[in-house]
């Protein structure tokens, strides 16, 4: 039984194929289009995920589409009539949509009756809780699926069983955890798609001020007909407007419309501030009060949402899911003792979400599959990466490359990381979902405070109050973080132990947290084998990791590795079993 699942038309599009129960592929088209959260009809995921599963088109048993016209049709009716412009936005999409067969059709040039799939349409909130609770490694659990916008509501709850959820409750346009973000984070000056989680790192500076204005802008909603809470809408423009997400040039890139009024500017103590204006102390305490607004509100949801279950664990989906800092507060704030967060939380993961609907909650099967790391993307042949070293400037000379077995390529590797290198680290399969996992990361020494400035200014060219991640030894955690909970996906920020703050600065947040990743033998032997080699020559278990890319989707192609590594001031390139330094030899690739 094969199922295909598309999220198109959407920001994140994205593909996923799942055979006889297990996923076999899963892909952002952002990766091969190379532009970032990338909408439209994602032709070259899809075609990705058949090869990889060696099947075409003709063979897939049914199609999964995480939307669903139908789903709160007088909701939409209601806004539709009041917002003309913006029903007929969601006309022309609803038109694509009805169109997936004929789309799929076209990329693949075969005629759509040759398409003898079956298609099902699966409620955007749905598909996002399967795509957390089917994959997870639990047999029960409280779902919750904390979003922006999707099918016309925000946020979804339910509990899972065995290969059954059941859906409890929704919270519906205009509500939206997710849209309270955005618009605080245009309000601080930061507009584009994905800029909430800059704010997030931004909000580590301050200290919350105004929060009794926070909490009218949010209000935990009284009549406990929902679980969670609604929107001051006099703060807001998206339910007079509609929420305004176009995709400029021409499908491409998601631009959100402005979602907050007058109001807010009112209320927040002056007028919003342009993207080009200075940051003020004023801005970092507002970024505070915003995520501490919704950490009130989204651990509120979650408290209530284990004492309706009783479950001890909890599955997170959406945008909001993303929140790491918030998702590292649920053990000390809920009773929940156990968290899975899918690794492409926001809408990507709906591709995997809406196969596993079908799989499970239609067909009826049972669970067989548990997503216990992330490298479900593209991988590449040595003869492949051969190809492209041999086509890049790497060829024409200045550069040192080595081919090694893996004990000396490690013993290298992490003695340039000690030197305080920066390494480009390309293995296997690529990433699924925004983070890189140490397939497709940038990796250096997290015991120099001065790496992070030294990453931006060479590589990254971020802003600075933005943190950077470390990587664990799973079987370390503990010893180095306050929690020692599995955070596989970088989904989680655990306050690393106070002892051990000045020993790891680079990948630790003003606020003593870091978001990390924890990373077992099983689940990346090499990348394991690295930070352990790295230990040995070090005493810390411990490599800061950011994602292999520069204002960019992250490289997925060995060309894009080495295109990247080119054009940034990075010191040195593993790229399967080779390693490539741009200096003299012995000055980077030290015999330690
Ligand atoms: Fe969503």
């Amino acid at each position: 039984m094969k199922i295909l699942g598309i999220n198109a038309y959407h920001g994140n599009a994205s593909a996923a194929v799942v055979c006889d129960g297990r996923l076999v592929a899963a892909v952002e088209e952002e990766r091969f289009n190379r532009v970032k959260y990338a909408a439209g009809f994602p032709a070259e995921a899809i075609r990705y995920c058949l090869k990889e599963a060696g099947i075409t088109l003709g063979e897939v048993d049914h199609v999964a589409v995480p939307r669903n016209p139908y789903a709160r049709l007088g909701t939409k009716l209601f806004y539709a009539i009041r917002m003309p412009s913006f029903a007929r936005e969601r006309a022309k999409v609803l038109v694509k949509f009805t169109g997936i067969r004929e789309a799929l059709a076209a990329a693949f040039d075969v005629h759509p009756q040759k398409i003898k799939a079956t298609f099902h349409r699966v409620e955007h909130h749905q598909a996002h809780l399967a795509s957390s609770f089917f994959v997870s490694p639990f047999e029960e659990a409280a779902l919750l699926s904390a979003d922006g916008l999707g099918d016309f509501a925000s946020s979804m709850w339910g509990t899972g069983r065995g290969n059954r959820m059941e859906i409890n409750d929704a919270i519906a346009f205009p509500h939206s955890l997710g849209l309270y973000y955005s618009a605080v984070t245009q309000y601080l000056g930061f507009l584009k798609f994905g800029d909430e989680y800059k704010v997030m790192g931004l909000a580590a500076y301050g200290e919350p001020e105004r929060m009794e204005a926070f909490r009218e802008i949010v209000q935990f909603s009284p009549n406990g007909g929902t679980f969670g809470f609604k929107l001051g809408l006099d703060y807001f423009t998206h339910h007079r407007t509609g929420p305004e997400m176009s995709w400029a040039e021409s499908d491409k890139t998601p631009v959100l419309g402005r979602m907050f009024s007058e109001e807010m500017g009112k209320r927040l103590g002056g007028p919003a501030r342009q993207p080009e204006e200075p940051l003020e102390q004023r801005h970092r305490n507002l970024a505070a009060a915003l995520q501490a607004r919704l950490e009130e509100v989204y651990l509120g949801m979650l408290r209530k949402l284990a004492a309706k279950t009783k479950a001890k664990a909890v599955c997170l989906s959406g945008g909001v899911a993303f929140n790491c800092v918030a998702n590292g507060k649920i053990f000390d704030q809920t009773p929940f003792e156990q968290v899975y967060v899918h690794p492409a939380a926001g809408d990507a993961g709906l591709a995997v979400g809406a196969a596993y609907y079908i799989w499970n909650q239609i067909l009826k099967k049972p669970r067989t599959f548990v997503m216990d790391h992330a490298y479900w993307g593209p991988e590449y042949t040595k003869e492949e990466i051969r190809r492209a070293m041999d086509a890049s400037d790497v060829a024409k000379g200045g550069y040192c490359v080595m081919e090694l077995p893996e004990p000396e390529l490690m013993r290298r590797a992490a003695s340039i990381i000690g030197d305080g290198k920066i390494l480009g680290w390309y293995q296997g399969r690529a990433e699924w979902g925004p983070r890189a996992l140490g397939n497709r990361s940038i990796v250096a020494d997290p015991r120099r405070p001065e790496m992070k400035e030294i990453l931006n200014r060479r590589i990254k060219h971020r802003e600075i109050f933005r943190p950077f991640a470390p990587s664990i030894l799973a079987e370390k955690t503990g010893e180095w973080f306050e929690k020692a909970h599995p955070s596989p996906f970088m989904t989680l920020a655990y306050a690393v132990r106070p002892e051990k703050r000045d020993k790891i600065p680079a990948p630790t947040h003003v606020d003593g947290t870091g978001r990390l990743q924890t990373v077992t033998r099983e689940a990346n032997p090499r990348y394991h084998a690295l930070i352990s080699e790295f230990e040995r020559q070090t005493g810390v278990p411990v490599v800061l990791n950011t994602s292999f890319n520069d204002n960019e989707p992250i490289v997925c192609r060995p060309e894009e590795a080495l295109d990247c590594f080119l054009r940034t001031k990075m010191d040195a390139l593993v790229l399967g079993d080779y390693l490539i330094a741009r200096t003299e030899p012995r000055s980077v690739i030290s015999n330690r």
